[in-house]
């Protein structure tokens, strides 16, 4: 299994933060944001880890992560010129990806759970993390029936679907790379997380899982300040001490 830190993007939310820097550059309590997506991956016994970064401060991402040696890691990077969207990962990574499946996590997405046992069971097909949430239209959200089965995933739904967010961890086989070449641009112009998902879905291929800890997307001022808010709680466990 192939790991993949997605850390591109413009972060224009955080402005003027991120005018300055990258925002999963910021800090999160007493490290850099990236360091816990990094941890997520290296938790669950990922070891080969792609960074794609955007063009502005990528000597930066290099400096603090460099070869991936102190984390016990081999890191390679990647630029992706534009955010022309998630699932784009899967085409800049596809060399890098090769033959294997792989795992992604969004360089600004918090966890507090350990995904290992996931990461271990993960035969093929896809598999994501929801969580319940307040302001689900920030977000991919996923429609259970009664059976807790997925109908149906939605991108950032105009009207109320459900309460449930697609998090931003995925896990998937090898076909995700022809997926990805497969799926058009969406309205917006990018290449959907979502349309890989329902891709998978459609073949009746993917599994949604409930996250049952913690979760943070650090994109926005409040949800910022309770990433730092969340590190700190945990600073003293084992959670998420990278290093
Ligand atoms: P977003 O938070 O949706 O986008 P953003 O980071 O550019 O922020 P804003 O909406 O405030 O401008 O992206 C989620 C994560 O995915 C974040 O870590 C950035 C990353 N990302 C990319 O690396 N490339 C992309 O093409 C997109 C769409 C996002």
């Amino acid at each position: 299994m192939k790991g993949i830190i997605l850390s591109g993007g413009h972060g224009t939310r955080l402005h003027p933060l991120t005018k300055v820097t990258s925002k999963q550059l910021l800090p999160i309590y007493d490290r850099p944001m990236i360091m816990y997506p990094l941890q997520t991956l290296l938790r669950a016994g990922i070891k080969d880890i792609l960074v794609i970064i955007a063009p502005d401060h990528a000597g930066d991402y290099l400096k603090l992560l460099g070869s991936g040696k102190e984390f016990g890691a081999k890191i390679t990077y990647e630029i992706q010129d534009k955010p022309e969207g998630l699932a784009q990962a899967f085409i800049i990574g596809a060399d890098f990806i090769d033959r294997d499946s792989v795992c992604m996590v969004l360089g600004d997405n918090i966890f507090e759970d350990d995904f290992s046992g996931n990461i271990r069971n993960f035969k093929s097909g896809g598999h994501i993390f929801a969580k319940e949430v307040k302001d689900p239209e920030r977000f991919g959200v996923v429609k259970f029936n009664g059976e807790m089965q997925v109908e149906k995933i939605v991108e950032k739904p105009k009207e109320f679907l459900s309460n449930y967010a697609v998090t931003g961890l995925y896990v998937y086989d090898n076909r995700v790379v022809s997926a990805a070449k497969e799926i058009k641009p969406s309205w917006r112009n990018e290449l959907e997380i979502t349309d890989i998902n329902n891709w998978y879905l459609e073949k009746g291929e993917l599994k949604v899982d409930i996250v049952k800890g913690e979760w943070i997307d650090a994109g926005t001022f409040e949800s910022l300040f309770q990433a730092g808010e969340l590190a700190r709680r945990k600073s003293g466990e084992n959670m998420p001490a990278v290093g």
